[in-house]
C-alpha cells in the first residue's frame, strides 16, 4: 500500500478537526476498498482544514494480513460410501421403491435397538401379547384423529400390520406428554412405540425417535483454523447480491473487520443452490438475468478464481442447481463448475479436519414446516434439529421428489459434528446434542414469491466457525 495519501473531503457542514479521522476512513473506504481498516491510518502528515473543504495528507501502514490458513494444508475426507456420486442406480421401478424403505427401516429400526434394554416384538407376533405392553418398531404409514379426538396410526414393519391409538384424554401428566409427543409424529416415522396391546390395538404410553444420544460432547479440533458456510448463491438471479459477495472476498482477503478470523479460514462450505437455474419453476426467465446455465456457473467459477488460492471449497448441489431434480443428487459435474474444488452430491458427509460434516441443502424442509406444528421458516435450526431427532434428512416420503436408490442415503448413520444446509434463505444456528446445526441463509434478495409468502430472508450473513474453540461467529457483509 503507498504511502502518503492525499485526500480533499468536502462537506456540507463546516468541517470540525475532531471529524477529520472519521472522514478519512470514509474517504479512503469510498476511494479504494482495498484499504477500509481504521488501524492501518498510521497519522496525518499534512492538514489544511478551511470551512466546508479539507486537505489532508495521510500516511498509511502497510497492510498486515498475513493469513494463519495459508501454513496449513488442507484435510478433508469425502466419506464415498454416504454419497451417490456416481453410484446412482435406482430407475424408479417398484423394487427400488421396496428396498429403498427395506433399508430405511432396518438402518433406523437398528439405531432404536440399541437406544434401549428392552426387546422389541415384531408386528406378525403381537397378538401373543394380548394385555401385556410391548416395545414394537415401526414405520407410520397413515395417520388420523378419531371421532373422539385420539391419534390412531397405521404402522408396519417388515413383518406385519397393527394399528395403535394414542389417548386425548389428560387424565395423567405421562399421558398429556405421549399426546403432545404424537401431534409430532410425521407419515412415515420411523419410531419405537411402547404400550399395552388391547386388540384390535396397542394403546400407546411412549413414542421414541432415534435421535442422537443425550450425552455427547462437542467435537473441538486441534488447529486455530476457520470454517465458512454458505449457500444459496443463485447466480443468474436478478435478486442475486453482487456487492454483499464481493464485500465477503474481500473480507477473506483481509478487508475489513475481523481480519484475525479472516485469516484462519481455511474451507469454504457451500450447500446448494449455486446458481438460479433455469426452468425450475414456472415464468421464471422473468427473475433471470443470465439465461444461460453454463454462464450462470462460469459467475460462480470467477467467484472461486477471486478467493485466496489457499482456501478449500466444498460444494453441494441444490434444487436449483443443474443436476437431477430428485434427491438424492450427485456433485455437480466438471462440464459445470470447471475450478479445482471438492464436489459432493446432496447429501454428503465429509470429514474437515476431523470434523464430521453432514451437508444436506434441505428441499426437505418445506414439507417438514408445513406438517409440523411449531416449525416455521423462521427458525430454520429447529427444523434441521427435527431431522437429527428422527435420523433422516427426508422423513416424509413424497414431500419433496426422492429417487429411491437401493440404500437410503438420508438416514443419519452416525452422528454428524456438524449439519449444514440452506435452501429456506435464513440464517440460524442452534448446538443440539453435540452438533452443530448451521443455516447458512443465502446471498439472493427478498424475491417477489417471498414477499407473498411473507417470508423474510437473512442475505449476506456468513457463519464462520472457529473449530478449535467451539466459536460461531455470523459475518454481516450488508454491512462492512
Ligand atoms: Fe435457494
Ligand atoms: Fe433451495
Amino acid at each position: 500500500m503507498e504511502k502518503g495519501i492525499r485526500l480533499t473531503i468536502e462537506a456540507e457542514e463546516e468541517i470540525k478537526k475532531s471529524d477529520v479521522q472519521e472522514e478519512i476512513i470514509q474517504e479512503l473506504i469510498n476511494l479504494n476498498k482495498l484499504f477500509i481498516c481504521k488501524e492501518d491510518v498510521e497519522g496525518i502528515l499534512h492538514k489544511k482544514t478551511t470551512g466546508t473543504s479539507a486537505q489532508i495528507q495521510v500516511e498509511v501502514r502497510q497492510a498486515t494480513f498475513l493469513p494463519i490458513a495459508k501454513e496449513h494444508a488442507a484435510d478433508i475426507n469425502v466419506m464415498h460410501t454416504r454419497d451417490v456420486t456416481g453410484k446412482s442406480r435406482g430407475r424408479g421401478e417398484l423394487e427400488d421403491f421396496v428396498s429403498y424403505f427395506r433399508n430405511r427401516y432396518e438402518k433406523l429400526a437398528r439405531l432404536l435397538r440399541s437406544n434401549s434394554k428392552f426387546a422389541s416384538a415384531d408386528l406378525k407376533d403381537i397378538k401373543r401379547y394380548v394385555n401385556e405392553k410391548v416395545r414394537v418398531i415401526v414405520t407410520i404409514s397413515d395417520k388420523r384423529e378419531t371421532q373422539k379426538g385420539n391419534t390412531l396410526f397405521e404402522l408396519e414393519d417388515l413383518t406385519g400390520t397393527f394399528k395403535a391409538v394414542v389417548s386425548s384424554n389428560k387424565f395423567s401428566k405421562e399421558k398429556e406428554q405421549v399426546f403432545e409427543k404424537s401431534k409430532e409424529v410425521l407419515l412415515d416415522d420411523v419410531v419405537a412405540i411402547s404400550g399395552r396391546v388391547l386388540e384390535p390395538y396397542i394403546i400407546v404410553d411412549d413414542i421414541e425417535w432415534p435421535d442422537l444420544p443425550v450425552l455427547r460432547e462437542r467435537k473441538l479440533i486441534e488447529e486455530d483454523l476457520a470454517i465458512a458456510y454458505i449457500s444459496d448463491l443463485h447466480f443468474g438471479s436478478r435478486y442475486f447480491l453482487d456487492h454483499y459477495l464481493e464485500s465477503f472476498i474481500d473480507w477473506l482477503h483481509g478487508r475489513g473487520e475481523e481480519r484475525e478470523l479472516a485469516s484462519k479460514v481455511k474451507y469454504i462450505v457451500v450447500a446448494g443452490d449455486i446458481v438460479d437455474g433455469i426452468g425450475v419453476y414456472p415464468n421464471q426467465e422473468k427473475e433471470l438475468v443470465v439465461k444461460d446455465i453454463y454462464k450462470q456457473y462460469q459467475m460462480f467459477d470467477d467467484f472461486l478464481e477471486r478467493i485466496p488460492d489457499y482456501i478449500s471449497v466444498i460444494m453441494a448441489p441444490g434444487n436449483h442447481d443443474a443436476v437431477r431434480r430428485g434427491e438424492p443428487m450427485p456433485a455437480i459435474p466438471k462440464d459445470l463448475v470447471k475450478s479445482e474444488i471438492v464436489r459432493v452430491g446432496n447429501p454428503s458427509c465429509v470429514a474437515i479436519e476431523g470434523l464430521k460434516h453432514l451437508i444436506y441443502h434441505g428441499t426437505s424442509m418445506d414439507s417438514l414446516i408445513a406438517a409440523l406444528p411449531n416449525a416455521s421458516y423462521n427458525h430454520p435450526e429447529k427444523v434441521m434439529v427435527e431431522y437429527l431427532k428422527r435420523r433422516h434428512l427426508s422423513p416424509i416420503y413424497g414431500g419433496n421428489l426422492i429417487i429411491p436408490e437401493k440404500v437410503d442415503y438420508f438416514v443419519i448413520e452416525d452422528e454428524p459434528d456438524v449439519l449444514h444446509s440452506g435452501h429456506v434463505h435464513k440464517n440460524g444456528y442452534a448446538l443440539y446434542r453435540g452438533t452443530l446445526v448451521i443455516n447458512s441463509g443465502t446471498f439472493q434478495d427478498r424475491t417477489e414469491y417471498q414477499i407473498k409468502q411473507g417470508h423474510v430472508p437473512t442475505p449476506g450473513v456468513v457463519p464462520v466457525y472457529e473449530a478449535k474453540y467451539g466459536r460461531l461467529k455470523s459475518i454481516d457483509f450488508k454491512i462492512s
